[in-house]
């Protein structure tokens, strides 16, 4: 009899952290990467928003829309047997206020088969995080660096720093009051991470936010070498993509050029 992996569920994260057990989350967009890092173990599948520079080529996260996401949404949750699967609700998704977030937040669940949701903002998004969990959509915060406010941030910048860490502490405290069941940390210096994360029940899911945090995530297409930029100082590349796929289909054309593929093994009689 095969042995079924343990779902995760959003109490099983804080079940980890009451352990003292970090946990790994990556995002995803499709089907076989969902596949591959769930059968690997890794607990938090996110359908980022980032898909929006990583898969559709768009120049930042602001334009990807509800009816974009969903496919990504659906082609993750698909293949994950044992990961909690989350997905990004996009900026104009939430923003507007608790009805547009609870008709879009509704969509989600029903239509990309996801468990949660995932949204930016602390104190200003406290209202759309209560609305969702009291209609039954487990929702994980996102504060510190918040892509979808880039422009007012003035450009990828570390948050937190000096005074504004006592507003980071107050976005965490009115995230986990509104019922998140988890936060994301993004670009937080380690230390301010780290407090946040011992004054918090819920766990904390650090992007560039040191080692302190119950859990970490990265963006796979950073963690394997596949992005086409250079690696920010925060991410660890684990594979070597970019440079596997381009020799491969440098080899692919050369040998169909020169005949060398397909060769009778690859033919039918
Ligand atoms: O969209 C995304 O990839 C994210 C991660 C950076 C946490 O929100």
């Amino acid at each position: 009899m095969t042995h079924l992996p343990k779902l995760i569920r959003t109490s099983t994260l804080l079940e980890f952290k009451q352990q003292g057990k970090k946990f790994s989350c990556l995002t995803s967009y499709d089907h076989l990467t969902a596949g591959i890092f769930d059968e690997a173990g890794i607990d938090v599948l996110l359908v980022g928003d980032s898909a929006a520079d990583n898969a559709l080529g768009q120049r930042n996260t602001i334009p990807i829309t509800v009816d974009e996401m969903i496919p990504f949404g659906r082609a993750v949750s698909s293949a994950a047997k044992r990961a909690l699967v989350v997905i990004d609700m996009p900026f104009g998704s939430y923003e507007p206020g608790v009805d547009v977030a609870l008709l879009n937040g509704i969509r989600f669940m029903k239509e990309s088969g996801v468990s949660a949701v995932k949204l930016e903002g602390g104190v200003r998004s406290a209202p759309q995080i209560q609305a969702l969990v009291e209609a039954g959509i487990p929702v994980m915060g996102h504060i510190g660096f918040t892509p979808q406010s880039v422009n007012v941030l003035g450009g990828f910048k570390i948050q937190g720093r000096g005074d504004a860490a006592e507003q980071l502490m107050q976005d965490a405290l009115a995230v986990e009051a509104a019922g998140a069941f988890a936060v994301v940390l993004e670009l937080v210096p380690a230390a301010i991470a780290s407090q946040v994360s011992k004054a918090l029940k819920i766990p904390t899911i650090g992007i560039g936010a040191g080692a302190g945090t119950d859990s970490q995530i990265l963006v796979w297409t950073d963690f394997a070498g596949l992005s086409a930029h250079a690696p920010r100082k925060f991410v660890k590349q684990y594979a070597q993509l970019r440079q596997i796929l381009s020799t491969a289909a440098e080899q692919y054309k050369s040998d169909v050029e020169a005949g060398a593929f397909p060769t009778k093994d690859n033919e039918f009689d």
